[in-house]
């Protein structure tokens, strides 16, 4: 009896316990994340960890930049895939293999550059930030999220928000300009359009902040170079929109190829780790850039790859991209005691995190729609073809040349861009098609019909110097009452690995312009280009100067529109355009100097003005600023100090105005910059009618700055708000 009994009471237990074996708690979805997490990685096998830290490829990869093979018989238990393929079910059939094959279930992490959309490509990001709309961004990037979603993507490496003022650097283009609190507000509005209201979300995929940091410091503008960085300007500059984006939740960042003074950005504790771990807080992970781990022996820290791997790990890269290094060392880095296995825990348990977060455990697999509901759907190219209108930024308009007048019936449209989509579709399209795009030639048929004639002339190759194509274009420019000249840069001269030394487009290109202008009509140039471009020779040729940036899919209708003064162009630079190459560089914010108002210390043989500041942008309508007023003359630094400025649309048109706001501080421990970006806001004014800015001056977040180690003061003393073309005066007495 007694042993029927204890056989009994073996086999209840043996059957509890084998129950709560069939549901480990890691798959319990009731189960808060922490707890699957640590209860998931105490079931890991240390090669099962290890996998988790690489990033492989699939797909063929389309990154001229980095040439790499699909990984053939691809471990079912990988960390983390490039994936290269828009198919959603070629991603299910891979993450099945994940999920059945390998011991513990772990899912893939499908990760790729949604940069400016994913189909419904969107205006490269120096045009973006030109439009001061943030919300349009985040739209946007929804948009790019759920297309991204149905193809099986999980993860995208966006937004990138490095600074930079140097535009012989070709990536430029793929940021949201010089200037530090634009990149803030621009990244977090495209994190959050990324990853919405909670990574679980259906359409939600996990943001990137790259490249972390200081990359857009390269020297001479050479890509994957040395930047030389103090802590004060990292601080001051590169810092403020990863912390702000960070705050915003973003769950992974990569870790950039650039040097930071002596540092590499992937072996740097300091960046990786003191700060975005211990001060920041930050509970995601970092994927290095492609092959940076390896990188680092030819950055001359490391002298083989063993100790490149063993660097960047230790410094706070939990994930390798493409190289391998991290499976192939850490086993005998461990042996050697260089490595713990609560190091490699700790780095596993943060790429399950992003895992579980996103619902991954739960919902491995892509929902599969048809291909003609995932990607260009009206709406979504609605928002595209809005951020384009409210991106496109009128340098020049002399004597009202635009937009067209009632007299207007003839239109040349000249030039290697007006017909062009392969260009007009942008830096970084993902999985943009050019056939998508709507060119401008088709957007003046769409926008003029056969109210006004348009005759096409190419005029020129982009580069080259045929100039057999010039007279053809003359003869049709004197036929015509305007010449419409689009020229820029092809694709590939902006972007990465596209650095130039000199920021002037090709000489045919020019003399394009300077043979049309014999034709004696008045000249509109519109410009695709994903860098701010030298025109010091060109802008006295021409009447009008249109920036269009990289449009997208939507090109050709709101650059038509503009024309036709259907649109109001609102947008404004967001990054200075220097008169010449031999400027460079020369930002809106540079610091205050010694002899700044003598004419000592200006170029000699140029002017030291550039053609166009940041924030420089005309309109069709008129803005008449009122005078601003300040709350109070003196504040404390626990009281805000409002201002309050009212804009008048004084012209016969309806408006977008962005006023922007900022402060300077002309005495100070530290030297600050001319002034600072600290607000900015956009809004529509009717013709005729009027409407009230107001900037709220919270001194801890708008007057103090940081020293070197990254903590903030904030000293008494005279400060100035500006705004428009006013300096107001105030003082913070405590
Ligand atoms: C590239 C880029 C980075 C990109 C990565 C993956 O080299 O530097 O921006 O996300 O590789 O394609």
């Amino acid at each position: 009896m007694k042993t029927l009994f204890s056989a009994t009471i073996l086999s209840i237990f043996l059957t509890v316990s084998c129950n709560s074996e069939i549901e480990p708690l890691y798959k319990d979805k009731n189960a808060p994340v922490e707890d699957r997490i640590s209860d998931l990685v105490q079931r890991m096998t240390f090669d099962e960890k290890v996998l988790q830290l690489n990033q492989y490829l699939a797909g063929e990869n389309t990154n001229v930049n980095n040439i790499g093979e699909s990984t053939k018989d691809m471990p079912a238990g990988i960390g983390s895939l490039i994936y290269f393929n828009s198919d959603p079910e070629v991603r299910n059939l891979i993450q099945k293999k994940a999920m059945e094959e390998s011991r513990l279930g772990i899912p893939i992490l499908f990760g790729f550059d949604v940069i400016h959309g994913y189909r419904t490509i969107y205006p490269i990001s120096l045009g973006v930030a030109a439009s001061w709309n943030p919300e349009l961004l985040k739209k946007a990037c929804g948009v790019a999220a759920k297309e991204a979603c149905l193809s099986g993507i999980d993860w995208t490496f966006s937004p990138m928000i490095d600074v930079a003022s140097d535009p012989r650097w070709g990536r430029v283009a793929e940021g949201y300009g010089e200037d530090s609190y634009t990149n803030s507000v621009f990244g977090v509005a495209a994190v959050k359009g990324y990853q919405g209201e909670s990574l679980s979300d259906p359409y939600s995929i996990a943001a990137c902040l790259k490249h972390y940091i200081g990359y857009g410091r390269s020297e001479g503008g050479r890509d994957y170079r040395y930047s030389d960085i103090s802590r004060q300007s990292l601080w001051e500059t590169y810092m403020p929109p990863y912390h702000a984006c960070v705050k915003a939740g973003a769950a992974t960042l990569m870790s950039g190829f650039n040097d930071i003074s002596g540092v590499p950005a992937t072996a740097n504790h300091y960046t990786l780790t003191e700060v975005l771990k211990k001060q920041w807080q930050h509970d995601g992970f970092v994927v290095s850039d492609w092959e940076a781990v390896d990188q680092l022996i030819a950055q001359g820290v490391a002298k083989d790859r063993k100790e490149a791997g063993l660097k960047a790990f230790k410094a706070g890269v939990e994930m390798d991209m493409k190289d391998n290094i991290y499976l192939e060392n850490f086993k005998q880095l461990v042996d050697e005691d260089k490595l713990s296995i609560s190091e490699i825990d700790d780095a596993v348990s943060r790429i399950l995190r992003v895992k579980f977060r996103l619902g991954l455990f739960d919902e491995p697999y892509t929902k599969v729609v048809p291909e003609s509901a995932r990607y260009l759907q009206p709406q979504d190219k609605k928002v595209a073809e809005q951020l384009v209108e409210e991106s496109i930024v009128l340098l020049k308009n002399e004597a009202s040349t635009l937009p067209f007048s009632a007299s207007v019936k003839k239109v040349a449209l000249i030039g290697p861009m007006a017909k062009d989509k392969e260009n007009l579709i942008g830096a970084w399209p993902a999985k943009g098609d050019c056939k998508d795009v709507e060119s401008i030639s088709e957007g003046f048929e769409k926008e003029f019909g056969t109210r006004i004639k348009v005759s096409y002339a190419l005029g020129c190759d982009f580069e080259g110097d045929d100039e057999s194509g010039f007279s053809e274009a003359i003869s049709i420019a004197k036929k015509s009452d305007i010449v419409v000249v689009c020229i820029g840069e092809k694709n590939g001269w902006s972007g990465e690995n596209a650095t130039r030394s000199t920021i002037a487009l090709p000489t045919i290109q020019e003399q394009l312009v300077v043979n049309l202008k014999k034709a004696g009509k008045p000249i509109v140039l519109v410009l695709t280009n994903g860098r701010p471009l030298e025109l010091v020779r060109l802008e006295p040729l021409v009447d009008a100067i249109v920036e269009l940036w990289q449009p997208g899919v939507a090109g050709g209708s709101p650059l038509a529109g503009i024309l036709s003064g259907r649109v109001n162009p609102s947008a404004k630079l967001a990054i200075t355009f220097p008169l010449t190459t031999g400027q460079i560089p020369t930002y809106y914010n540079m610091r205050q100097c010694a002899r700044p108002f003598s004419k000592m210390g200006d170029y000699q043989d140029i002017s030291t003005e550039p053609l166009y500041w940041f924030g420089h942008g005309l309109s069709y309508t008129t803005y008449q600023y009122g005078t601003a007023k300040l709350s109070a003359s003196q504040i404390t630094r626990e009281q805000k100090l409002t201002v309050d400025v009212t804009v008048s649309n004084t012209g016969k048109m309806d408006g977008k105005e962005t006023v922007l706001w900022y402060i300077s501080d002309p005495a100070c421990s530290i030297s600050r910059p001319i002034k600072e970006l600290k607000f900015f806001e956009k809004k529509e004014i009717k013709a005729g009618e009027k409407t009230v800015y107001t900037f709220e001056i919270d001194p801890l977040k708008d007057l103090s700055y940081p020293d070197e180690t990254g903590k903030y003061f904030l000293e008494q003393g005279d400060f100035y708000v500006h705004v428009g073309d006013q300096k107001l005066k105030f003082e913070l007495i405590k």
